[in-house]
């Protein structure tokens, strides 16, 4: 049997955050990975390049059911703590856009950073390590071992595929179940329904649209072409590229509305977000403009993208027309296609390319302080096993850290 202050299941950001700092304070730390490497997201990240932060971090950049959850933790452990630590190991890195930060030059840098301080804190680091079963000790638990007061304090007894290990605090910090090939898992939330935690409603998120039938059609035909939209659902709003897919739609803005969707509702689309259609084409019917629409309209988007559209059988006949002779009602349809485009996604590309998992273990039941369950002492969740979501842009690496940090402080 062997004795740890704290054991952390997952090195990924959050529990190799969490490591650090724990180990930094002294706790004897073990953290265990089931996966052959550690921190594979973070490696995958931000094109392999880890968009690991934002400047412009806020606490409405999160959905949870409890809104407030995230706020303590972000203050203590914020952006410009991990620029610190970003900047003591003096990482190279550059803002692209949005206040997104990157890595200049791959995403190994911030784990190799995450390590170091690992090793600065003696962390042990076991990979290919599955933990099998964990029990809950009695508070007297008196067996085997002759170090009495480690035997007095251990709460978790855990089964892994490397032995048994028995610890005072047990962190969880699986993240959630996107990329299974990643070595992500639903194990989290096995664990907190265990121990009798709710877990809210799951759904893939930060994740392409599919679409059916005649959107389908067009998306494909259109397969390649990005642009920027503002994009809109359940009063959310972005304004960033939209890319057409093979199977739908994708791109930033596609991504960040995902996480306000839910199945069967539809997203509105604005094509044209620093134009005002009506008044553009008032202006080339008061202009005299003797070309047809498809020409006007190209100047305003992607030719490939306007051809595309007045195939619709709505727009067909008014492509061919030349601008002054379009009615009301045909400015009307106009309007309505390429500046609010309702749009009901048939489904989601799902876990195998989401970026995030929405919801997770009720914070309800976690203090928002230490990360510590209200109901089982020693047992900690962080991370993106917990219902908090980040929108995408550095939020939910922002996420793992400031909630790694804080449990750190208390495991
Ligand atoms: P994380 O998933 O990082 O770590 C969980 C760890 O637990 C893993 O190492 C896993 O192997 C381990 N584990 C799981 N089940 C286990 C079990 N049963 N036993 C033992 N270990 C187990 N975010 C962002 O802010 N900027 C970005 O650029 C990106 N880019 C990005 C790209 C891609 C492709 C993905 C999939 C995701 C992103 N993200 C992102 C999201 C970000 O990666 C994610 O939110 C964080 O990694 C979550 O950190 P956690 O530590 O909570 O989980």
């Amino acid at each position: 049997m062997r004795y740890f202050d704290c054991v952390i299941i997952g090195a990924g950001a959050a529990g190799l955050m969490c490591a650090a700092t724990a180990g930094q304070r002294g706790r004897r730390v073990l953290v265990v990975d089931h996966a052959n490497k550690v921190g594979k997201k973070i490696l995958m990240s931000g094109g392999g390049r880890c968009n690991f932060t934002n400047q412009w971090v806020e606490p409405s950049n999160f959905l949870s059911a409890n809104p407030h959850f995230c706020i303590s933790a972000l203050k203590r452990f914020s952006q410009y703590d991990f620029l610190s630590l970003v900047d003591k190991h003096q990482l190279a890195y550059h803002e692209k856009t949005l206040g997104q930060l990157f890595c200049d030059n791959r995403a190994k840098d911030i784990l190799n950073i995450l390590l170091a301080e690992c090793d600065a804190g003696e962390v042990t680091i076991e990979t290919r390590c599955e933990v099998q079963r964990i029990t809950q000790l009695p508070p007297t638990d008196t067996t085997t071992h002759p170090d009495e007061a480690e035997i007095d304090t251990a709460r978790f007894e855990l089964q892994t595929a490397l032995g048994p290990v028995r610890c005072q605090s047990l962190v969880v910090a699986t993240g959630g179940p996107s990329i299974p090939t990643l070595g992500a898992s639903g194990f989290g939330y096995d664990l907190a329904r265990q121990f009798g935690l709710r877990v809210t409603e799951l759904q893939a998120s930060l994740v392409p649209f599919t679409l059916k039938g005649e959107r389908l059609a067009l998306a494909q035909s259109l397969a390649g072409v990005a642009l920027p939209v503002s994009i809109s659902c359940n009063n959310q709003t972005f304004k960033e590229a939209l890319l057409f897919t093979h199977k739908g739609l994708s791109g930033p803005a596609v991504l960040q509305v995902s996480n306000y969707w839910h199945p069967g509702e539809a997203v509105q689309i604005n094509f044209l977000p620093d134009h005002d259609l009506r008044a553009c084409l008032r202006e080339w019917q008061q202009a005299g403009e003797k070309s047809e629409l498809k020409t006007l309209l190209s100047r305003l988007l992607p030719k490939r993208f306007v051809l595309a559209w007045l195939v619709f059988p709505a727009l067909q006949a008014l492509a061919v027309k030349p601008v002054a002779q379009l009615s009301h009602t045909d400015i009307d349809a106009l309007v309505s296609m390429f500046q609010c485009w309702a749009c009901v996604p048939a489904g989601t590309e799902g876990y195998k390319t989401a970026e995030v998992t929405r919801g997770g273990v009720c914070t309800d039941q976690i203090s928002s302080k230490t990360f510590e369950t209200k109901s089982v002492t020693g047992l900690y969740f962080i991370g993106e096993v917990l219902d908090v979501t980040g929108w995408l842009g550095g939020f939910n690496f922002q996420w793992a850290w400031s909630s790694g940090w804080c449990a750190g402080q208390y495991v």
